[in-house]
């Protein structure tokens, strides 16, 4: 054991531990992103995250004992434990009770565990910061999941003039639109894309483009009557649908925005004291 430095050491036992609950983790952007933003903040030693390698059928196990670990402060919730681990908390926030699914929750000191869904804020606040308004769009909107679903509510709840839904499962696209009008019931909803509708923003919501085989969320047909193409995809950076419409002269905008525009949020809401 070397001398005690003139610096304090980063991990200590007052540190409280944040997590990444996901399966599979290896590939995941925001432990590193976390790190990054607790070191410019000050905090990373009084917090720290790591990555929490959980395979669906261990969830429930890993919640009971993360819930009684009186230094873990929370957990960001990614694929496939989003909609899965809602059952297994105390409480929701209005927004991840709308959307059905959460992807972060924080431990309360007496160990109840309450969730919410910081996605669609996420992605508006992204595109706001690559300048791009949300209020008075036209969009369509691919994919009927969780992510589609957040920011299918933070599109209306930002007032887009109207959203086109599509997806593979048609049913499920339905039953989101009538979900979002419930809440938003002057939207604009459609559901299903017609030759001569033009977008001002397209957004990519279903996982489609993770692996570089897959089919294309949108035709080309469709981008060149689209401003904006957005994706949720975190990886590659690059899909090849932002490829091809960047190809055709059309704006893009990639799903790494959506998941730095939340860190701050998602670090807030497990109690990170940022100043
Ligand atoms: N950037 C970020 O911060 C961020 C945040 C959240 C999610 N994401 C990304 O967003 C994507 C969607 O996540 P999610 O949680 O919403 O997933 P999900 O709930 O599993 O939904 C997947 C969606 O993709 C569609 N889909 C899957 N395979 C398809 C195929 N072969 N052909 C056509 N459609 C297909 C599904 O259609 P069906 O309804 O027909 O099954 C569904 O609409 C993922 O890539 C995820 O990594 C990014």
């Amino acid at each position: 054991v070397s001398e005690p430095s003139a610096t304090p050491p980063d991990i200590s036992g007052a540190t409280r531990i944040l997590g990444l609950i996901a399966d599979p983790v290896a590939q995941a952007r925001s432990p590193a992103m976390a790190t990054a933003l607790l070191r410019q903040r000050g905090r990373f030693g009084a917090f720290v995250l790591l990555p929490m390698a959980t395979p669906p059928a261990a969830l429930t196990d890993v919640v009971a004992g993360l819930r009684r670990i009186t230094n873990f402060a929370g957990a960001i919730v990614s694929m496939p434990h989003k909609t899965a681990i809602v059952p297994l908390l105390d409480e929701l926030t209005p927004a991840a009770a709308r959307v059905g699914a959460v992807n972060v929750v924080r431990r309360d000191p007496d160990g109840r565990l309450a969730g919410t869904v910081l996605d669609g804020e996420g992605f508006v606040a992204g595109l706001a910061a690559a300048g791009h308004r949300v209020n008075g769009a036209a969009c369509l909107l691919a994919g009927a999941g969780g992510a589609a679903a957040a920011i299918a509510h933070a599109l209306a709840a930002h007032g887009c003039a109207s959203l086109t839904f599509v997806n593979r499962t048609p049913a499920k696209a339905e039953a989101l639109a009538r979900r979002v009008t419930a809440v938003h019931p002057r939207l604009a909803a459609r559901l299903a894309d017609a030759q001569g509708h033009r977008y001002d923003l397209a957004v990519n919501a279903t996982s489609l483009g993770m692996r570089p085989d897959d089919p294309l969320p949108f035709a080309d047909e469709v981008l060149d009557r689209t401003r904006l193409v957005a994706e949720c995809v975190v990886a590659p950076e690059t899909t090849v649908l932002l490829a091809r419409a960047r190809a055709r002269g059309v704006a893009v905008h990639g799903g790494l925005a959506m998941l730095s525009a939340q860190m701050e949020l998602m670090l807030r809401f497990m109690g990170v004291d940022l100043v």
